[in-house]
């Protein structure tokens, strides 16, 4: 496999990203922002580019009192490789470069994947589907 890239997601890789998504998830109303969202803070969406292939996605946000992290999805043909902890490692460098001490995100226990990779990076089960990290 040729070498990773992790950098920030620009409004022509949209196309790739959502064909990442539909590997996992039905269209949702929410994505019309994904546009918005790069173009007014590139850096709070990371894309893991290999082959010259959108392979992964990040999104994170941070309000200056919690740091969140979203739609962290590697392609199927992609996974097992690392790409998801490299995304994640990736975003929580961005999240505390911007003064977030910790991130949190919403997963459910029941994927496995999620949860075993959450675990592997050292996030904590908490309540409802919640699971933090503290850098
Ligand atoms: C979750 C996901 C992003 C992981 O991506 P990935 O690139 O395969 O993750 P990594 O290769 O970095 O895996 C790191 C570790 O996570 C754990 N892990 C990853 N996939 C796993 C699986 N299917 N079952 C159990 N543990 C898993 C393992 O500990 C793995 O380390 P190992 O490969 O040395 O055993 C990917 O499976 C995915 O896109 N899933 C669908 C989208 C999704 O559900 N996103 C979360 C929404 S909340």
């Amino acid at each position: 496999m040729s070498n990773v890239i992790y950098r920030d997601a620009a409004v022509a890789d949209i196309p790739q990203m959502l064909a990442v998504w539909r590997q996992f998830w039905a269209p949702q109303r929410y994505e019309s922002n994904l546009e918005r969202k790069i173009r007014n803070d590139p850096a709070s969406v990371c894309v893991a580019e290999c082959d010259g292939l959108v392979v992964g996605t990040v999104i994170g946000g941070y309000d200056g009192w919690w740091a969140w992290i979203y739609r962290v999805a590697v392609h199927p043909d992609y996974q097992r490789r690392g790409i998801g902890s490299g995304l994640l490692s990736e975003m929580h460098r961005r999240l505390a470069a911007r003064g977030a001490e910790a991130a949190c995100l919403i997963a459910s226990p029941a994927n496995a994947a999620m949860a075993g990779l959450l675990r592997r990076v050292g996030y904590k089960e908490k309540e409802d589907r919640r699971f933090s990290l503290v850098f």
